[in-house]
């Protein structure tokens, strides 16, 4: 055990009577076309407090998605359990909110629409949804394009309306899968700072996946590893104690942030680089 998983599970324990998303030994296996039973994630714990922004990285294939899906409710564990604000999850995660790496606009609806929908499904009344749909659309930078369809906007405005579209809903838990990662360099971290500014607002329970340490370190307040798949674990638990309000490109330069990634890293490249050299052989294999 590394010190970043003591120190992580004992501060998950603390929390875990409160916590706003709960795994205990929690397996997730997949059925292969030829039949065979594939164990993606194995006995994983997390405790995510409910105000706590928590992000999740890990070599890609270990199962980052699976166990976010497992959280989300789109996936059932083969064992363990998934506790959401103390109760059991049984089918989707009501309480939380998803926003997936790819765009789920709706192509054929307004940035305005796009955001108001969720509401309005919901039952709240078109006028009073689509002025809440104005305020977010102003809150995450938007207000002159609430009329724009997806495909006038770019990737990082797409990006915006998603976050709003998440948010208008007011759920108590977010669930992000690299919602930034085909975004380019300088407006990942714009949007890192958006979600932050919004975050710090309205603190909620946030699981976000990421492959982007620097990211996973600026944003979050614990980085959870996960170990190359496959039967992928959680293996380290990292706290993030660098002080709020964050700039993320300001926080990249601080000394205490470099010893986290220093000590982050040190654990990730090995996991990486047996990722790397499983899928070789693999590869050979075939
Ligand atoms: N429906 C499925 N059927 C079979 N195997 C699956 C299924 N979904 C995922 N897997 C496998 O489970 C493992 C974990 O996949 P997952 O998508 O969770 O990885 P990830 O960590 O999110 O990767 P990335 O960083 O590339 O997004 C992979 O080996 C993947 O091939
Ligand atoms: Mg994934």
């Amino acid at each position: 055990m590394t010190a970043g998983v003591t120190e992580g599970a004992l501060g998950a324990k603390a929390d875990a009577a409160h916590a706003a998303v709960r795994l205990d030994g929690v397996t997730i296996e997949f059925t292969l076309p030829e039949g065979r039973v594939f164990r993606a994630v194995a006995s994983s714990d997390l405790v995510v407090g409910p105000r706590e922004f928590a992000a999740i990285i890990g070599p890609t294939g270990c199962g980052k998605s699976t166990l976010l899906n497992a959280a989300a409710g789109l996936l059932r564990p083969a064992s363990g359990r998934v506790t959401v604000l103390g109760a059991p999850l049984a089918g989707i995660n009501r309480q939380a909110g998803y926003l997936f790496q790819q765009d789920a606009l709706m192509p054929w609806k307004t940035a305005l629409e796009n955001v108001a929908i969720g509401l309005e499904v919901a039952g709240t009344a078109r006028a009073e949804a689509r002025k809440k749909a104005r305020d977010w659309l102003a809150r995450v930078g938007l207000a002159a394009f609430s009329e724009r369809y997806p495909h006038m906007l770019s990737g990082g405005q797409r990006k915006r309306v998603a976050l709003a579209q998440v948010l208008i809903r007011d759920p108590k838990i977010i669930l992000m899968d690299e919602p930034f990662g085909p975004l380019d360099a300088q407006t990942r971290l714009i949007m890192g700072d958006l979600l932050l500014n919004l975050w710090s607002q309205d603190r909620k329970a946030v699981m976000f996946v990421t492959h982007d340490l620097e990211e996973a370190i600026a944003l979050a307040d614990r980085v959870v590893v996960m170990s190359a798949g496959p039967s992928a674990r959680i293996i380290g638990d990292f706290a993030i104690p660098l002080e709020r309000p964050r700039d993320i490109s300001e926080i990249k330069l601080e000394r205490a942030f470099q010893t986290l990634h220093r000590d982050i890293w040190h654990m990730l490249k090995k996991e990486v680089l047996k990722a790397y050299s499983d899928q070789q052989s693999e590869e050979a294999a075939q």
